[in-house]
């Protein structure tokens, strides 16, 4: 990992005000909580070692060849919208990626509700928030991502749900170069979040979703139904039709989809 460049295109750039690498780390988000990082930052690591997912989950990420980072920055936002934060971040993800792959064909990035960003139907990127200060008009977001770049091997029980950029274009990608390019974007959208209307029809236009037949799993009581896809509310909850013809809402984190 080149973080002299990093540095010289990001912080001398004047976007952020640091960017912290580690050669290997336990997890960029346990890093940047534990030691009350500054906003407008990024913790970096070449070779994170437990990196955590959403619900308790692990995220594997390959020494060398996947990005895995921190975005440490504060929004002056309600706690109704803090979800928005998630929706954003996922849009610039997935549109960073587009330019990146515009010179393939047959590549198809899309969104899949709440914030995962998908390659070919499978699963590229994750994002873990963890948000603190919510009494405080600003609040403090500690924004973890991982993108697959260049792993050549995922784990046989998730082949069939997740992928590379390296798998799916036969190229090796430059890791930096995404990196700097999401900083960019993310910092030239913010008025997105303060226009809630406006970043969510942008992020359902990258979605699918609407009109598919799913199954998930409620997550209260881990009882599975099936429903067809109405709409993403507004407000990020997820509008559904269920079997039974009774429309419910849920938000994330209530369910999670079976594949
Ligand atoms: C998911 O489960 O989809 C979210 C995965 C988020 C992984 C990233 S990698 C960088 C940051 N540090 C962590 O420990 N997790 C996040």
């Amino acid at each position: 990992m080149d973080a002299e460049l990093l540095n010289r295109e990001l912080v001398k750039e004047s976007l952020l005000n640091y960017v912290v690498h580690f050669e290997e780390l336990d997890s960029t988000n346990k890093y940047a909580k534990e030691n009350n990082l500054p906003p407008d930052g990024i913790v970096i690591t070449s070779n994170q070692t437990e990196g955590k997912g959403r619900f308790g989950r692990k995220w594997i990420a390959a020494h060398d060849e996947d990005l895995t980072f921190t975005l440490v920055k504060k929004f002056k936002i309600s706690v109704d919208n803090i979800h928005l934060v998630n929706f954003y971040t996922s849009y610039i993800l997935s549109e960073t990626l587009k330019v990146f792959l515009s010179s393939h064909k047959n590549l198809h990035i899309h969104l899949k509700w709440p914030n995962d960003v998908l390659l070919n139907k499978k699963k590229i990127c994750g994002i873990l928030l963890d948000v603190s200060g919510l009494n405080a008009v600003e609040k403090f977001f500690i924004i973890g991502i991982g993108l697959n770049v260049n792993k050549k091997v995922i784990p046989e029980d998730i082949a069939h749900k997740a992928t590379s950029l390296s798998n799916e274009t036969n190229i090796e990608h430059n890791i930096e170069e995404i990196l700097i390019s999401f900083v960019r974007n993310f910092y030239s959208k913010l008025h997105l979040i303060d226009i809630r209307s406006e970043l969510m029809s942008a992020w359902k236009l990258n979605s699918e979703l609407i009109g598919k037949n799913v199954r998930f799993l409620v997550v209260a009581d881990s009882h599975e139904e099936e429903a067809e896809i109405l709409d993403i509310n507004v407000d990020g909850s997820l509008k559904v039709k269920l079997s039974n013809d009774e429309v419910k809402s849920f938000y994330s984190g209530e369910i999670t989809f079976v594949y």
